[in-house]
């Protein structure tokens, strides 16, 4: 299948969405609900992702690692890139901090990685393919690599899950 042109990781990253935690974010814990970080890191993934391809996309998988908890009223910055393109589908890796708007001080709060694939089909029905994405700096080169890693271990889980789901349909 044909792709369009390839695109540098920087073309599509996000460096700057902010949110700030709000009452009705706080779990009964009163720190912020983790759920909160993977709606609003699912937002910041399908928009770098959709930069990036300039198609829709929907989310496939979705990964959060919740590193500190976050407080009532902090600000929370999003970053948001690339990491690495299949065919239909990419990695977009997503860092959370907690920042100081006085100081500029940031906090490493969470990790996510988000496999986001296209929903625009070709005209004999296949996903379309998006642009590849060319790594320039080094942190960008290593992501890409750890991106291949990550996707080898989810599509031996998508693997297991789906022989689990047969022999169940065929022991029902
Ligand atoms: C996820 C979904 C798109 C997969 O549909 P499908 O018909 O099985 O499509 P495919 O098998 O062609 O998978 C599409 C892409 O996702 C990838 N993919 C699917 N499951 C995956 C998994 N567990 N891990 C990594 N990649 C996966 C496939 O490899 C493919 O990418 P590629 O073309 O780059 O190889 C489909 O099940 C769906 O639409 N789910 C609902 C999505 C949704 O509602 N999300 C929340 C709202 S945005």
């Amino acid at each position: 299948m044909k792709r369009p042109p390839a695109k540098k990781v920087s073309a599509s990253a996000i460096q700057e969405q902010r949110e700030q935690v709000f009452p009705h974010h706080l779990n009964p814990a009163g720190i912020l609900f983790g759920g909160e970080i993977a709606v609003w890191g699912d937002k910041v993934a399908a928009l770098c992702a959709m930069q990036h391809c300039g198609m829709p996309v929907v989310t496939v998988v979705q990964e959060v690692r919740h590193e500190e908890a976050v407080k009532l009223g902090e600000w929370l910055l999003f970053k948001a890139s690339v990491n690495r393109v299949w065919r239909s589908s990419c990695e977009v890796g997503i860092k959370v901090f907690a920042e100081n708007l006085f100081t500029q001080e940031l906090r490493h709060v969470a990790t996510g990685y988000f496999v986001m694939a296209t929903t625009k089909r070709t005209t004999s029905g296949a996903r379309k393919w998006m642009p590849e994405v060319l790594p320039e700096t080094t942190e960008e080169k290593k992501r890409f690599c750890e991106a291949a890693l990550r996707n080898n271990r989810r599509k031996r889980e998508e693997k297991k899950r789906k022989e689990k789901r047969n022999n169940h349909q065929e022991t029902a």
